[in-house]
């Protein structure tokens, strides 16, 4: 029986799954990880297997796009006050390992030049030439971002581990 005025939720222990939602900076990283593998699936699959990206294959490569620019840009805002460079301030304290720190920026730069390289071949601007050079910048920006994403995860994970251990 709960009496009135307490709150039955508030000493109910959350599970995995409830702490993990609880944690925006999560969620978001979570959101930016789906997008990703479907965007690096259906690209480099597409470049990998079927000789190229289209049809069906870029169709779902550009529903993927919205998840992982949303994901990438909640990453981003609340994951950078941790990840600063520089003494002093308010999140000193809390900041996180610094080569966690270099490869969060190194994401974002390949994350946001991946992203630019197509939605500017999107601009009734460019020419054939310059089409394909954007296409070529997507795909070599899409490769440097699969082999951070990869090594942010790697180290991310192995940090945690260590915290974990060290109580
Ligand atoms: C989120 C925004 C993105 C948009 C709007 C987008 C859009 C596109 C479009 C329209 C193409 C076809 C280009 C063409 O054949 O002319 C393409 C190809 C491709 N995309 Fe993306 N993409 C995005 C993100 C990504 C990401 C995150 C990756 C990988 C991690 C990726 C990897 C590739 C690859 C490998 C190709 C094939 C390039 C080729 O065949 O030459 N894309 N993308």
């Amino acid at each position: 029986m709960v009496s009135a005025g307490s709150s039955p939720t508030r000493s109910v222990p959350a599970t995995g799954t409830a702490r993990w939602l609880a944690q925006p900076g999560t969620v978001f990283y979570g959101v930016a990880l789906l997008g990703f593998a479907i965007q690096a699936v259906t690209g480099f699959g597409g470049r990998l297997f079927l000789g190229g990206n289209a049809g069906w294959l870029l169709f779902i490569h550009m529903l993927g796009a919205p998840l992982f620019i949303i994901g990438l840009t909640g990453f981003a805002v609340i994951w950078a006050e941790r990840c600063q460079f520089g003494g002093g301030g308010p999140y000193a304290a809390r900041r996180l390992p610094l080569v966690q720190r270099v490869l969060f920026w190194a994401v974002l730069v390949f994350g946001l030049a991946t992203v630019l390289t197509m939605l500017a071949a999107m601009l009734p601007t460019f020419g054939y030439a310059a089409l394909d050079a954007l296409r070529e910048a997507h795909k070599y920006t899409a490769l440097l971002l699969v082999i951070t994403v990869g090594a942010h995860a790697i180290v991310s994970l192995a940090a945690k581990w260590a915290r974990r251990k060290t109580g």
